[in-house]
């Protein structure tokens, strides 16, 4: 029974008076949206909306069945109730326009209706990411209005769908989880005022990538992998879910930090990861809780954006990490610590190590 607890529509309205309930009825209608996603992904093979269709979004990556109804559940329970000027999502290549049946107002809303989609398929946590802005007036929404740093966000947030579902939100004002009690349909408040410790010993990064990295990654990644006998004197522990908001709320909840930085593995590409609905949104989350979100040379939530689906380098966590792989980059930048190359192991040196089949 949860008599007398938060629910998440109590804790909107409270903390969203300034805008006359209108950033509030707009939550509680991202909520409904999470709740119907849950059910649907909670379903896997009885729900038939497994595997990949033939189709593949703005970003060239093959759409899995859920991408597309996802995004549909967001746009159908967020479209109607006149708080929004548009909407964005990593699934459709231009801005959303409200029907012209609804009333318009000054909200936009952008996000990621599945993160982690690939994970669906195994089983594993997935996830939804969003973030909320506003324009000074209601209307229609032009392409510039999305194009705003992730320092004006009003809101953001994600569910993550694993064992319980969970909402974690901050208006500004901390970082508060949510969980889905399924008996009553609420959502309520389990973890107001998350805090993400300053130091740990958890790092995150898909290694398949090390030698497409930048230097100071490498040598990061390197020290931490040497553990006791290296220059950082502790032993660290390594995990990859692939999933962005399985490995952010692992974060929020015990520390770490979470890489998925620069590589030249496709030079057209910054990063891997978009900057307005999955980098910005979980920033601004890590930063309310207390821990940073870098590109390794710049804040996040300070990139000014130019087109919708751009790409970002992304470190964030428990502070002290990501304030020394700032530091890493800003030396290898400087010339500080350029890696020693040895004239010997060179390309055309006799002693050249070569690869072996
Ligand atoms: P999406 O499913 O929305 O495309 O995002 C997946 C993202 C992110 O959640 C995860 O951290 C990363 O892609 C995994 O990338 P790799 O497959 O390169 O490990
Ligand atoms: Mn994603
Ligand atoms: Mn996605």
């Amino acid at each position: 029974m949860q008599f007398g607890r938060t629910t998440l529509s109590k804790f909107v309205i409270e903390h969203t008076r300034a805008s006359h309930g209108e950033l509030g009825a707009l939550l509680i209608d991202v909520a409904a949206a999470v709740k119907t996603i849950s059910a649907m992904v909670a379903k896997g093979a009885l729900g038939g909306s497994l595997g990949a269709l033939d189709s593949t979004n703005v970003q060239g990556e093959v759409q899995k069945k859920l991408d597309v109804l996802t995004n549909e559940a967001i746009l159908r329970h967020c479209e109607w109730g006149g708080q929004l000027a548009g909407m964005a999502s990593e699934e459709m290549d231009d801005p959303y326009p409200i029907p012209a049946e609804y009333p318009r107002g000054r909200y936009l809303l952008v996000f990621d209706p599945l993160d982690g989609s690939s994970n669906s398929d195994v089983n594993v946590s997935v996830g939804t990411i969003f973030s909320i802005f506003a324009r000074s007036t209601a209307g229609d929404a032009e392409l510039g209005d999305y194009l705003r740093p992730g320092s004006e966000q009003l809101a953001a947030g994600y569910a993550i769908y694993g064992p319980s579902t969970m909402m974690v939100l901050t208006l500004g004002n901390g970082t508060h989880g949510f969980t889905l009690d399924r008996e009553s349909g609420n959502f309520i408040l389990t973890h107001p005022a998350i805090r993400v410790p300053e130091d740990t010993r958890e790092f995150a990064i898909n290694t398949s990538n090390e030698r497409f990295w930048e230097p100071p990654v490498q040598r990061y990644v390197s020290e931490c992998k040497a553990g006791k006998s290296g220059v950082r004197g502790a032993d660290f522990n390594t995990r990859w879910i692939a999933s962005m908001v399985a490995e952010v709320h692992r974060i929020l909840i015990r520390g770490g930090i979470f890489m998925y930085p620069k590589d030249s593995k496709d030079p057209s590409r910054p990063g891997r990861l978009r900057l307005l609905y999955e980098a910005n949104p979980m920033a601004m989350l890590i930063e309310q809780a207390g821990g940073a979100a870098s590109t390794g040379r710049q804040r996040i939530l300070d990139v000014a954006p130019d087109s919708l689906h751009q790409r970002v380098p992304v470190i964030l966590g428990s502070k002290n990490e990501v304030e020394r792989l700032e530091r890493y980059h800003q030396e290898y930048d400087t010339g500080a610590d350029r890696p020693f190359v040895s004239p010997l192991f060179s390309d055309r040196s006799l002693f050249r190590d070569e690869p072996r089949a």
